[in-house]
């Protein structure tokens, strides 16, 4: 792995799962409201000190190592993959100042561009792994902001801060109820299979990326109708001033963005009424209109995404939607877990007959959140 030997103890290894957002798309960077739960998939990363300057990133699914001197790190000198660890290492020195070489090592098994937050997954087990390392006690939340500042500040992917969260917070059993304004973080039981449920992610292989493009242009829209409604962040409108906010904006893109950012932290919460209840089956009218909203309002879907939740509904599901950030990726459904395979296989058979490239679907159970690997 390095090529030099570290000294007996400055090893560190931890690993950091992907995500599915049951619920609350778009909220995060309007102050608003999510419910992530962590995926058995995940990223492993192994951080080992170098006796030099020399930053040495590594991946078991990729051939080549990126190599950079430590004081050289700055936004824009690691660019692909990388640049993610590269950022964790930048946000850590600039934290808590200039460290000496290390090598990271990573394997992972989320799949790239599924909107299953395979880049949190990267980024939150780097920087568990070298907080342990060096020794910085930062705590879960100062974490979060490390991860935050590497992807938002380093990479210049200007996503929310969902992703991190779920990725460092979430606990095997349960979604993780996010209030971002609060900065408050609480788990929700939801036990899939002793209902004799199932969720279902199909990934349909549309590749997307949040660095660039749509996922920008939405942000933008979403603060600009804020600005002219007076507001801090659309969190601030809820359903009742929804009306009197969509009279105030001429706009119909930002009355549409408006309206499914109020909208959907509305359903983020009717959602962890019904898990708290312990009817999980009713919560599927909810997602149906969270990816209708989506679909319609926020306008971040896709053909694709669309042709996979049509043909769950239509299989029997409960409930189906896109999942993360739209423009590709995945989608979820909830079904009996009798019904999935014939929802999976009715979402095949839609592919086939559009003339898409087969997607992969598989049932996930929520997962745990970043934890240390002995
Ligand atoms: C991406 C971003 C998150 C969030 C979602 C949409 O996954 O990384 O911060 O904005 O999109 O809910």
């Amino acid at each position: 792995m390095s090529r030099t030997s570290p000294a007996l103890g400055q090893r560190a290894v931890w690993r950091a799962p992907g995500r599915v957002n049951l619920i609350g798309e778009h909220t995060d960077y309007n102050d608003g409201f999510a419910l992530p739960f962590a995926i058995p998939a995940g990223v492993t990363a192994a951080v080992t000190s170098r006796p030099d300057e020399t930053l040495l990133i590594s991946s078991i699914q990729v051939q080549s190592t990126a190599e950079i001197s430590m004081p050289d790190l700055a936004p824009g000198a690691v660019t692909g993959w990388a640049a993610y660890p590269a950022g964790v290492v930048w946000a850590l020195a600039e934290l808590a100042g200039e460290r000496p070489g290390v090598h990271i090592h990573v394997d992972g098994d989320v799949p790239l561009g599924a909107g299953l937050s395979s880049s949190a997954a990267l980024i939150c087990s780097v920087a568990s792994a070298l907080n342990e390392l060096w020794q910085l006690g930062l705590s879960p939340a100062e974490l979060v902001a490390i991860t935050r500042r590497a992807e938002n500040d380093f990479v210049g992917a200007p996503t929310g801060g969902l992703d991190q969260l779920a990725s460092l917070m979430c606990t095997r059993g349960h979604a993780l109820l996010l209030d971002l304004r609060a900065g408050t973080a609480d788990q929700v039981p939801m036990e899939l299979a002793a209902a004799d449920l199932a969720i279902l992610v199909t990934d349909t292989r549309e590749q997307h990326s949040h660095a660039h493009g749509g996922y920008a242009e939405r942000r933008a829209a979403c603060l600009e109708s804020a600005r002219l409604l007076g507001v801090d962040a659309l969190r601030d409108i809820d359903i009742t001033t929804l009306p009197e906010a969509e009279r105030r904006l001429a706009d119909p893109v930002l009355i549409r963005v408006t309206r499914h950012v109020v909208t959907e932290n509305a359903r983020v919460l009717e959602t962890v009424e019904l898990l708290r209840a312990g009817r999980v089956e009713a919560i599927g009218p909810l997602l149906d209109a969270s990816h209708n909203s989506l679909r319609d309002d926020f306008a971040v879907s896709t053909p694709k995404l669309d042709a996979a939740v049509d043909a769950a509904r239509t299989a029997g599901a409960l409930g189906s939607r896109m999942t993360g950030g739209g423009f590709g990726g995945s989608t979820i459904t909830l079904g009996r877990s009798g019904d999935v395979p014939a929802i999976e296989a009715a979402i095949a058979r839609s592919y086939a007959h559009h003339g898409y490239r087969p997607p992969r679907s598989w049932a996930v159970q929520p997962a745990q959140g970043a934890a240390r690997v002995d």
